[in-house]
């Protein structure tokens, strides 16, 4: 994945223009916003998505924050409620990510949202990103654009330095002004603060009138029933599996084929694109259980593994 040449893009009308077309191709570019550089791709594609994820090497789906440049452009993707036109009025554009539920006829691929029925998203105040955003006019998925584990970039010379090689643009919009990831805010029940970053608590606070329930995001979506809630009355999931059981539909992976198989080619990154549609498609078959194929345990194979080992895990 190291034989990429990353174009450096000037942050200008020709380097929006090459940004949205590779994005429309399926690709990665990395690019600043007022909080730290992202590594975005088309959040409706899920392989670009999953290219996410391969180029950072992270060893899980955590879901991902999408970015958009309007409050109207939001209102696609998300249900929309008083409380967080309060906010998006009163923030936006700004460091406040808003967790809501997702439009159930969503284009935005499952590989963002890993699975939830809620949806991370914000509208970044950096000149930069708010003309691309425009020009591109669709959901850009983006995290932080550093090597998993590493520290979050501010600088784009950062993000050469940390993912030069696997990404195919990084667009040259001078040092971030926050420098700290955005605050997330949970609204799809009482408003709970996810993680604190780039905007005050107490500004949120202020403005809703009330303090904010707290829980870490890693609370929210690390609990195995709570992650894969989604599927969470459907099937029971069985690992490494050679073939189905009776009452099991079957997950491929490789040459052993299913009612689904996430890469026939054996290739982990189409597999880690289709997990989570795939795992959803076959729970709505109505099975008892899901048997999944063996997947190899490196690579993407890791984030793979890591998801199924936890829709796999007991249920409450
Ligand atoms: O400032 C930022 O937010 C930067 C810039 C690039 O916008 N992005 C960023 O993304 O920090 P990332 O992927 O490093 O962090 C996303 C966080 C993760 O902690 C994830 O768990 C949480 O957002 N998250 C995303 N979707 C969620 C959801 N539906 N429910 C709860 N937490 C969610
Ligand atoms: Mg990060």
């Amino acid at each position: 994945m190291d034989d990429l040449t990353t174009e450096i893009l000037p942050a200008d009308a020709f380097g929006y223009a090459r940004a949205s077309e590779i994005w429309g191709q399926g690709g990665l570019v990395s690019f600043p916003t007022e909080t730290v550089y992202g590594l975005g791709a088309d959040a409706r594609n899920d392989n670009a998505v999953a290219g996410i994820y391969l180029a950072k090497g992270r060893p899980s789906f955590n879901p991902l924050i999408v970015h958009v440049h309007s409050i109207e452009a939001a209102r696609r993707y998300v249900e929309w409620s008083s409380e967080s036109e309060q906010l998006a009025s009163a923030f936006w554009p700004g460091p406040l990510t808003l967790v809501l539920p997702v439009k159930s006829d969503t284009e935005i691929s499952s590989l963002v949202t890993a699975g939830l029925e809620t949806l991370a998203i914000r509208v970044p105040a950096h000149p930069v990103a708010g003309a691309l955003l425009r020009r591109f006019d669709g959901p850009v998925a983006a995290p932080s654009a550093n090597p998993s584990g590493k520290i979050s970039p501010t600088m784009a010379a950062h993000v050469v330095d940390g993912l030069g090689g696997r990404i195919d643009a990084v667009i040259e919009g001078g040092a971030c002004g926050v420098g700290l990831e955005s605050t997330i805010l949970g609204l799809s029940e009482t408003p709970t603060l996810l993680r604190p970053g780039g905007l005050p608590q107490e500004a949120i606070e202020q403005m809703l009138g009330h303090r904010l329930a707290e829980r870490s995001t890693h609370e929210a979506i690390s609990a195995p029933g709570q992650l894969l809630s989604h599927y969470a009355p459907g099937a029971h999931v069985r690992l490494n599996a050679k073939t189905a059981h009776e009452g099991e539909v079957m997950l491929g992976f490789g040459p052993i084929d299913g009612t689904r198989n996430l890469s026939k080619a054996g290739d982990l990154r189409e597999a880690a694109a289709n997990l989570f549609k795939y795992l959803h498609e076959l729970d709505t078959m109505g099975a008892q259980g899901i048997a999944v194929a063996p997947i190899p345990r490196h690579g993407l194979g890791r984030a793979i593994n890591d998801r199924l080992r936890r829709a796999a895990a007991p249920r409450h």
